[in-house]
């Protein structure tokens, strides 16, 4: 299908004037006769940040959470208290309290800052689920990721407790997958999962390789040096068209990542789009 991705919050803003950036990620999809809002970031930025660049949320019907982290999930009350009642597609686990654990003893929550019923109450629909599944025209949720690599063992600070003693697994984390006529393109959040873990993960429930544009955080900014050097050696194989990586991917890691494909990388901020014909 045809549509037009746009960066709505993200850490870093881009040309348009007056933008905002926060340690967040949001994108809307956009296509004939319907929209989708991926991820809604913090909070602080996602209204702002739509009206700078002339987009409707009110008309909106669609949100889906990559996951259940705050900077993903927070500006949901903000969007429903302002637009209107929204669906809100995701996986059962996005409301498990979860904290990072710092090397000073100290724990921060990390989880979604508002119960689920308190969100009803604003206008949210809850529509949970871990399997892969179509919820728009041409566009579908990968569900709970398969682990399959041995390399991806993701990011150590992260907790379901505050003692730092159960490492969360991130059952909750996936990407969005919109097939398009230059083949897939593949939203992540966090990609806590492990961006080769998602793509394999895809292309076992699609029966498809061609992954046309990769846009969002890969959190290979919080991972080993070691995760990351495997990863871009197995990203070679996929040959990706449209790297856009940002949020979690951090500043080291997308440089890494630019000087390994340089024709494919894009930095995906606030303003960002990439349009599908
Ligand atoms: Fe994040
Ligand atoms: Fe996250």
């Amino acid at each position: 299908m045809s549509c037009r991705i746009t960066i709505l919050c993200e850490n870093s803003v881009g040309p348009i004037s007056g933008t905002l950036g926060e340690h967040g990620f949001s994108a809307l999809v956009e296509w004939q006769g319907g929209a989708l809002l991926w991820d809604t970031g913090q909070g602080f930025t996602l209204l702002h940040n739509a009206q700078r660049m002339n987009k409707n949320l009110h008309d909106l019907q669609l949100v889906a959470l990559s996951h259940g982290h705050y900077d993903h999930s927070g500006g949901l009350l903000p969007l429903l208290r302002t637009c209107g009642p929204k669906q809100v597609f995701g996986h059962p686990a996005i409301f498990t309290p979860r904290y990072r654990h710092k090397d000073t003893g100290e724990s921060l929550s990390l989880g979604m800052p508002y119960p689920k019923e308190y969100l009803e109450g604003q206008g949210a629909s809850f529509d949970l689920s871990d399997q892969f599944r179509e919820i728009a025209p041409h566009i579908c949720l990968t569900g709970q990721v398969t682990r399959k690599t041995n390399f991806e063992t993701g990011d150590n600070g992260l907790y379901l407790d505050t003692c730092g003693c159960s490492r969360d697994p991130f059952e909750d984390d996936q990407s969005l997958v919109i097939t398009t006529a230059r083949g897939l393109v593949v939203l992540l959040g966090c990609c806590h999962a492990g961006l080769i873990n998602t793509l394999e993960h895809i292309s076992e429930k699609t029966g498809r390789r061609d992954i046309f544009a990769v846009i969002g955080g890969t959190h290979l900014g919080f991972c080993s040096p070691q995760q990351l050097d495997q990863t871009v050696a197995v990203l070679r194989n996929w040959q990706i068209s449209r790297l856009a990586v940002s949020h979690c991917t951090g500043f080291a890691a997308a440089a890494r990542l630019k000087q390994e494909f340089p024709a494919a990388f894009q930095a995906a901020q606030v303003g960002y789009s990439l349009e599908l014909f």
